[in-house]
């Protein structure tokens, strides 16, 4: 990543704020000079700066009082504070009063470039952390599908054909997203406050389907119940049949019949009832290859098949994955309670380089796993299990492999418990005390919410 900015450096030195000016210039920031805290404090009141280089020592205001100036007035700006090497006793205290890091004088350019673009990069991810989290918010969930041409066209898709009452095959390979999608159809229609029901045809077993799916009255079988369909149950919503591609021929002769009437027969019953609903379905069968193949019945395919919506699979459109990832953990921070900023650069490599058979479910295990084996803040490499059978397992060495293993083990439990420390020890079958203790040890903190 590669993020400008907006510096604001302070120096008494002239010759000095001149060369750290230049070259952060020559680094693509934009610059403003001061020459005392003073002149900074005016610069910033007219216009915004993300980071602040400030000189430690200096007359007339110092760079502490500076700090703790805009600290107070633009908490927004990260402060770096440069210092000679005599002072770096103050210079921890300037940390502690909220400075975002320090420079030792004599300066070194490439160090000083390396930090401010350091805190730009932190800054970016932040801001782009915060949209993220209020546009899952917003979706209920779901993140942005990305950038690449073939989701860009899909979403072009949803955002048409969710408001009208069309039918819609979704297609795609396992994990590609396919129940998100019909949701947020649903979500997107003007039905989204009427019932949405969904029925996984693959899960149903052959000889419950007719019952489940148009219902039963009483006494149609011995012991039977009179029971409402679940067709009757999205009257008036949004329907949507997942795996419609395992329905045998039989059951799709009454499917059919049941949706092109809008009404169904239950069970035992004389009486038909109405059944009417905007319909949904999803399969990642090749429904065209199944129709040649006789296994398949061409008139449900040509009903369901009036608009088709095909999930690319994620190995196809690596350029979302940046921002499939950070979302995703956005998204796994909220139920994990963990407190993840991003993914890094390394381990975004190793992302980018994999295939994603599982695709986007795939993609969420990997980073779910790695957050739970993790140091809480960012996903490293070594918690990914790409690529290696066993991360790490042949040259790490025997204390630190268990170590790795005790803390993940401990912080699944804690996770488990929701940070409940006596219910997390009475299942890991240690007394409160000593996880207080192993926790100290591993450095497992519960994470702010
Ligand atoms: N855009 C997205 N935003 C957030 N999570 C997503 C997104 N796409 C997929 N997921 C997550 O990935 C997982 C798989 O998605 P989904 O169940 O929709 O896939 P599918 O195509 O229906 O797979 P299958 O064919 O196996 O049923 C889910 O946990 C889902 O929450
Ligand atoms: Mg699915």
């Amino acid at each position: 990543m590669n993020v400008k900015g907006a510096v604001l450096v302070v120096d008494d030195e002239r010759a000095i704020r001149e060369e750290i000016g230049e070259a952060l210039e020559e680094a693509g920031h934009e610059v403003r000079l001061a020459r005392n805290a003073e002149q900074a404090l005016a610069l910033l009141r007219e216009a915004p700066a993300d980071v602040l280089l400030s000189d430690l020592r200096m007359p007339g205001m110092d760079g502490v009082a500076l700090l703790k100036e805009v600290r107070r007035e633009r908490p927004e700006v990260s402060v770096l504070l440069m210092t000679a090497f005599a002072s770096v006793e103050t210079a921890v205290d300037a940390l502690k009063a909220g400075a975002s890091d320090y420079l030792l004088k004599p300066l070194v350019i490439d160090e000083l470039l390396t930090k401010v673009a350091h805190l730009l990069t932190f800054q970016h991810l932040s801001r782009e952390n915060r949209r993220l989290k209020e546009e899952l918010l917003r979706s209920g969930g779901e993140c942005h599908v990305g950038a690449s041409p073939a989701m860009t066209e899909v979403a072009r898709t949803v955002a048409r054909v969710a408001p009208t009452r069309s039918t819609v095959l979704i297609t795609g390979e396992s994990g590609t997203g396919k129940d998100v999608v019909a949701k947020t159809l649903h979500r997107l229609s003007q039905l989204s406050d009427k019932p949405y029901v969904v029925v996984d045809l693959g899960a149903i077993p052959e000889a419950l389907l007719e019952s489940l799916l148009f219902g039963s009255v009483k006494g149609a079988f011995t012991g039977a119940a009179g029971r409402k369909g679940l067709f009757q149950s999205a009257d008036g919503g949004t329907l949507f049949l997942d795996e419609i591609g395992n329905l045998s021929l039989e059951a799709q002769a009454k499917l059919l019949r049941a949706i092109e009437s809008g009404e169904v027969l239950p069970v035992g019953g004389t009486q038909p009832v109405r059944a009417k609903f905007r319909l949904l379905a999803a399969t990642n069968r090749d429904l065209e290859k199944a129709v040649e193949a006789g296994e398949f019945r061409q008139d449900l395919y040509y009903r369901l098949n009036v608009v088709q919506l095909q999930l690319p699979p994620l190995r196809d459109r690596r350029e979302d994955l940046p921002g499939l990832a950070q979302c995703l953990l956005t998204k796994l921070n909220a139920s994990l309670r963990t407190n993840y900023s991003e993914v890094d650069p390394e381990a975004l490599l190793q992302l980018m380089g994999h295939d994603w058979p599982g695709n986007v479910r795939e993609l969420q295990n990997v980073l779910e796993r790695a957050m739970v084996l993790g140091d809480g803040m960012t996903i490293r490499p070594e918690d990914l299990p790409l690529g290696k059978e066993e991360p790490d397992a042949v040259d790490m060495d025997l204390r630190r492999a268990v170590r790795r293993f005790e803390r993940g083990h401990i912080q699944r439990a804690l996770i488990a418990e929701g940070w409940s420390r006596k219910d997390a020890a009475r299942s890991l079958g240690i007394s409160t005390t000593s996880l207080w203790r192993r926790m100290t040890e591993l450095g497992i903190e519960e994470p702010s919410a």
